[in-house]
């Protein structure tokens, strides 16, 4: 017999309210999905009292995954503002607990480092955000193949798939299995690849509909990232979820990151679209370490020969007129596809192809821009 919705409720009668009330009946439970021993639901609190709540959700998420046959659990504060009530300072972004919606539209001013608001993630060295103004630029797939990259550099690298609306690195993994919860009731990262990796699609079926808010989101990610046992890593590359709406803002606020890379095809219109992420980066003081273009001519896979049907070079103009670095070019290439499609990605698979030495000298000119040490052997 699996768990059931009704042991989690029952697991869940010791966790009281920061006002005293059992959580069950608090009014602030959505509906509790339970999946093959994987447990699902929000807690919805006002946006003002988010900081006391967390801790709330940190016991529920405790309890539940104390319950036998519970292999992962993901609780996640919703916290939603009152219509027409004062902005409270104690529920403004930061590392931990859930910004309010309104944090959305009014994200702090940027000043000094990125790091001075929020705690570093313990044991992990540079955090970077692989983000794209749009979807379907393959920034997933540079996310992993740089992270790659980087591993071939002797570098411990982690990959934070934060795309929570469409996970990729399953499929980009060929990774099935689920996270198992170590001693201390954290998940432990998938390893592959000599990577380690953590997505949201390792919890959810595919089958299972997921309907994200913008402060779950955060919340899913802050886990993901916090909750997880990542160990000692060198750097760790998100794969953040496309576009530069609000969510991505304050995405890009809470995660404490060393530096971000926009992935664009050199059509203007993915141009318009990185300058869009550039502007958020630099709202929130992460520095942007520098534009990759993907995609950025077409190599005949018979007879090699290269065309630029996109109009290749834009991004390389683009970057030297915004002042960012152009980190590199990847070309449109089938095994790029094939190899993703299959969960074996390119620079794991051809590591002595072009298209892998491609990716490496990105891999290397980050891994310059943010001074990482190699490790010692
Ligand atoms: N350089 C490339 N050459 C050929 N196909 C690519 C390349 N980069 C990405 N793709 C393909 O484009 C599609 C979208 O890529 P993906 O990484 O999922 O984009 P995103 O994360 O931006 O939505 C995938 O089918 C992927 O295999
Ligand atoms: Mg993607």
């Amino acid at each position: 017999m699996g768990v059931t919705a009704q042991q989690v409720r029952d697991a869940l009668a010791n966790v009281t309210s920061p006002r005293g009330a059992p959580l069950a009946d608090a009014g602030v439970l959505s509906e509790i999905v339970v999946n093959d021993g994987k447990v699902f639901f929000s807690i919805n609190v006002d946006a003002a009292e988010a900081n006391a709540w967390e801790a709330v959700r940190a016991k529920a998420d405790a309890a539940v995954r104390a319950l036998p046959g519970v292999t992962s659990s993901m609780i996640a504060l919703t916290a939603e503002r009152k219509a027409g009530a004062a902005p409270a300072p104690s529920a403004r972004p930061q590392a931990r607990g859930v910004p309010p919606a309104s944090a959305h539209r009014a994200p702090p001013a940027a000043h000094g480092s990125p790091m001075s608001k929020q705690a570093p993630v313990e044991g992990v060295g540079a955090i970077i955000a692989v983000a794209s103004g749009k979807g379907g630029v393959g920034k997933s797939t540079t996310a992993l193949n740089l992270a790659l990259g980087l591993r071939d550099l002797g570098l411990r690298v982690g990959v934070l798939d934060a795309d929570i609306y469409g996970p990729s690195m399953p499929k980009l993994t060929g990774i099935r299995e689920k996270p198992q919860l170590n001693d201390a009731k954290r998940m432990i990262p998938i390893e592959r690849f000599g990577l380690k990796v953590m997505s949201i699609g390792f919890l959810v079926e595919e089958e299972t509909p997921m309907i994200w808010r913008g402060p779950m989101v955060q919340s899913a990610i802050t886990q993901m990232l916090r909750e997880v046992e990542w160990g000692t890593l060198d750097m760790m590359v998100v794969d953040m979820p496309p576009g530069t709406g609000d969510a991505q803002l304050t995405l890009a606020q809470q995660v404490p990151m060393q530096g971000a890379i926009i992935v664009s095809t050199p059509q203007d219109l993915a141009l318009i679209d990185a300058r869009r992420g550039l502007a958020m980066f630099t709202r929130v003081n992460v520095p942007v370490l520098g534009i990759v273009e993907n995609m950025s001519y077409f190599q005949c896979p018979h007879c090699g020969t290269r065309s630029d049907i996109f109009g290749h070079g834009g991004a390389r103009l683009e970057a030297g007129k915004l002042g960012v670095a152009f980190l590199g070019e990847v070309p449109l290439h089938m095994d790029i596809r094939a190899t993703s499609d299959v969960g074996t990605p390119l620079v794991e698979s051809q590591p002595k192809s072009d298209h892998a030495n491609a990716y490496r000298a990105i891999a290397s000119r980050i891994k310059d821009r943010l001074r990482i040490a190699i490790p010692a052997a």
